[in-house]
């Protein structure tokens, strides 16, 4: 077919008037607002298709010896949490020896809304780049602004929750690819919407756009009985070449998606006519993740990150004196990771195991009773942390204790569990 010539390559700064009219609409909306507005507000671990990021990236490190910078990319990063738990990991791992020295890891978060705190932190070997009031969509120049030359150079570009808040994801897809070191550099990503030529919405049409760009990826399939669900991916860029998607801007259309009026920018792609996606078709992961799908050889390299499924997969629970890199494991964030993905029986076996990981205090002086009010809306981790003698009065670094978080997080079982405690 030879329409597909008449299409030029996707460029972000193509985008019609009223589709940068609407991006801004929306950014100002968030100068508004805090992070306390998410509903997911910032994590440790995003564990994207159930990869561990911080293993990868330990892992990663050790692999590229001959190379002393790395970069770490969060875009659309709530309270930095990831950040500053990638910065603990990897501080952690010099401190044990598992990490070299002379390393310096440069970890850039974006958030929309203001950072009223510190942007720039040296933790140990990482800079920490907290970058608030940061138009996302504009993510090219936004950092050429701020004088950040990272095309091609990320090693690590995570995005949860983020992409399908946007006007223009797939322009923005784009310019996150341009940063992602070629070949080697990984993204973990989820669901975004947009829709092809005059056709439905339709949640294939991610999949779709990754395999027309000739894009190597593996997905986790959303479980489609959860409202709260998305497609998840983890990608490489193969070459050094720019996206080489032809699309073309079209325009916005009102849809309805679970209910709610939104904005939905369409694209006009000849691509469909040759191809249609059916997940299926990919190479389905002989490892026990439900709806785990894709390239054979990049699910091969990323498997010894892949910490999901039935728990005796977990090598903490398997073998927690396990010295092996790829099952490497803090054992304070797997208690918190086991808060945050509601794994109670998980949790149950590192209490026992470890009843003074209840004594744990990360760098930002959280307990890991400041990580389940967050999360624990059931009171069942709560519960149990009190009753293992977690400190139930002790204040984080900007002075909130447990059960002024839970006050603020809307958190009321929390609250309950917590004023029988002073
Ligand atoms: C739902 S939160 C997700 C936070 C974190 N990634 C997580 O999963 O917990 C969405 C994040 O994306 C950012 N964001 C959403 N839309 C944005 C936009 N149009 N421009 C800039 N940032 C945006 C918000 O500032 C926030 O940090």
């Amino acid at each position: 077919m030879n329409a597909i010539n008449t299409i030029t390559t996707l460029n972000w700064q193509d985008r019609p008037a009223k589709v940068k009219e609407k991006i801004t609409d929306c950014f100002q909306a968030l100068a508004c607002r805090n992070e306390l507005y998410w509903g997911y507000k910032g994590a440790s671990h995003y564990n994207m298709c159930g990869i561990n990021e911080h293993q990868w990236l330990t892992a990663f490190i050790q692999q590229h010896n001959f190379r002393n910078d790395f970069y770490v990319l969060d875009v659309g990063a709530g309270d930095f949490s990831f950040g500053r738990a990638v910065a603990n990991t990897i501080n952690q791992h010099i401190t044990d020896g598992k990490l070299r020295e002379n390393i310096s890891v440069t970890i850039i978060s974006l958030c929309g809304e203001q950072n009223p705190d510190q942007e720039e932190i040296q933790d140990g070997n990482c800079r920490l780049l907290n970058l608030g009031a940061f138009k996302i969509e504009n993510l090219f120049e936004e950092l050429q602004i701020r004088n950040l030359d990272v095309e091609n150079k990320v090693d690590l570009i995570v995005s949860r929750w983020t992409f399908c808040h946007l006007i223009d994801p797939v322009g923005t897809f784009a310019q996150a690819l341009s940063l992602l070191r070629p070949v080697t550099g990984l993204l973990c990503m989820d669901e975004f919407y947009f829709l092809y030529n005059d056709q439905p919405y339709d949640d294939q049409n991610i999949i779709q756009l990754l395999f027309d760009a000739n894009i190597p990826f593996i997905m986790k399939e959303k479980n489609y009985l959860e409202m709260n669900e998305m497609h998840q991916f983890a990608l490489k860029r193969k070459n050094a070449d720019c996206f080489p998607l032809q699309l073309e801007y079209n325009s916005l259309k009102l849809i309805n998606r679970s209910g709610e009026y939104r904005d939905v920018l369409e694209f006009k792609s000849h691509y469909l006519e040759n191809f249609q996606m059916n997940p299926s078709q990919l190479y389905k992961s002989s490892c026990e993740i439900t709806g785990l799908y894709g390239d054979q050889t990049l699910f091969e390299e990323l498997k010894p990150y892949i910490h999901e499924g039935p728990l005796e997969n977990n090598p903490f629970l398997k073998n927690s004196d396990c010295d092996l890199y790829c099952l490497d494991t803090d054992r304070y964030s797997q208690l918190c990771v086991s808060i945050e993905l509601n794994q109670k029986e998980m949790f149950d076996r590192i209490l026992q195991t470890d009843p003074l990981s209840v004594t744990f205090v990360d760098s930002d002086g959280n307990t890991p009773l400041h990580i389940a009010v967050k999360y624990d809306t059931l009171g069942y981790f709560i519960e149990k942390l009190i009753a293992a003698g977690v400190d139930t009065q002790h204040p984080n670094h900007m002075g909130l204790t447990p059960s002024y978080l839970a006050f603020i997080n809307g958190n009321t079982k929390a609250e309950e569990h917590l004023k029988n405690t002073t």
